[in-house]
């Protein structure tokens, strides 16, 4: 053994700790393995971890999400409309020629009982997103407006100024709102384009009021497309845990940076 100075040694056992830990937590910098993103998936479930973000399809990670494990399925799907966000700049979104329902059947199945689901839809395609909500096993109980107190654009002379999105609340089985009956209109300003940092990001005040009004303190958060990590930065800042996944690789960069923040910010983990 070379000569080396106790304090140095000290320094190098701490580094080395100081990495595993970082890296058994999911190091924003390095991508977990398969391994350790369904341990993470597991701990998550059970409680040792806040949130666990994976970059994959969901039709192949959704099936890892075991049985009625997860309180409620919150999620913006690709909406099937070729968006490409406003300024042209950022590509298209993935799985957005057709409407994307798909993973309804394995989020239905990761639903507890009494569990719910919010899903974003356009207004041109919710019936169809009504009858595949419907087809994959949930109830639809009613609808949610998300008013966003601004004006899209449109056919200007032929169509009402859009300013609201769709948003699907249906139920697997018998369930009871955690706290008081919330509205079913949210007011909430979009995010900025200039801030945004996903072409279809979510506003984390909107996130909040519906992660807040369909499950309990601590209860679990899964969206199959995460995007910029909308859903689960909200879920973790006000004590919920988190699953997603993201098929693209800098958007779930992102989400996982923005969930590292939020669970800071929260004071764990
Ligand atoms: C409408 S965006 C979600 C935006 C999100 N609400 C936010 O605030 O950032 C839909 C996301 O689903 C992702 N996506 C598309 N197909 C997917 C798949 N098969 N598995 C996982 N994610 C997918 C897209 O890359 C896109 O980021």
């Amino acid at each position: 053994m070379p000569n080396v100075d106790p304090i140095q040694r000290a320094l190098n056992r701490a580094a080395i700790a100081a990495c595993a830990v970082l890296l058994q937590r999911g190091c924003p910098m390095k991508r977990p393995t398969e391994a350790q993103t369904r341990r993470q998936l597991n701990d998550t479930i059970t409680g040792r971890r806040r949130w666990t973000l994976i970059e994959g399809d969901c039709l192949d990670w959704g099936r890892a999400v075991p049985d009625s494990s997860v309180d409620a399925v919150i999620t913006d799907p690709p909406y099937g409309v070729s968006y490409c966000g406003k300024e042209n700049k950022r590509p298209p979104i993935a799985n957005d020629k057709h409407p994307f329902v798909w993973w309804l059947y394995d989020a239905y199945r990761a639903t507890r009982p009494g569990g719910a689901l919010l899903c974003f839809c356009p207004w041109r395609l919710q019936q169809t997103f009504h009858a595949a909500i419907e087809a994959a096993g949930y109830k639809v109980r009613s609808q949610v407006i998300w008013d966003r107190a601004s004006f899209g654009m449109g056919d200007t002379s032929s169509m009402f100024a859009p300013a609201h999105d769709v948003v699907w609340f249906a139920t697997k089985g018998r369930f009871k709102f955690p706290g008081k009956r919330p509205k079913s209109i949210i007011q909430a300003a979009n995010v900025p384009a200039t801030k945004r940092v996903h072409s279809t990001q979510k506003p984390l005040p909107l996130m909040t009021e519906l992660v807040e009004a369909v499950t309990p303190g601590n209860g679990v958060v899964f969206d199959p497309c995460a995007g910029s990590g909308s859903t689960g930065d909200a879920a973790v800042r006000v004590g919920r845990r988190f699953i997603g996944i993201e098929l693209d690789a800098h958007n779930a960069a992102t989400a996982r940076q923005r969930m590292h923040i939020a669970a800071k910010k929260r004071g764990r983990q």
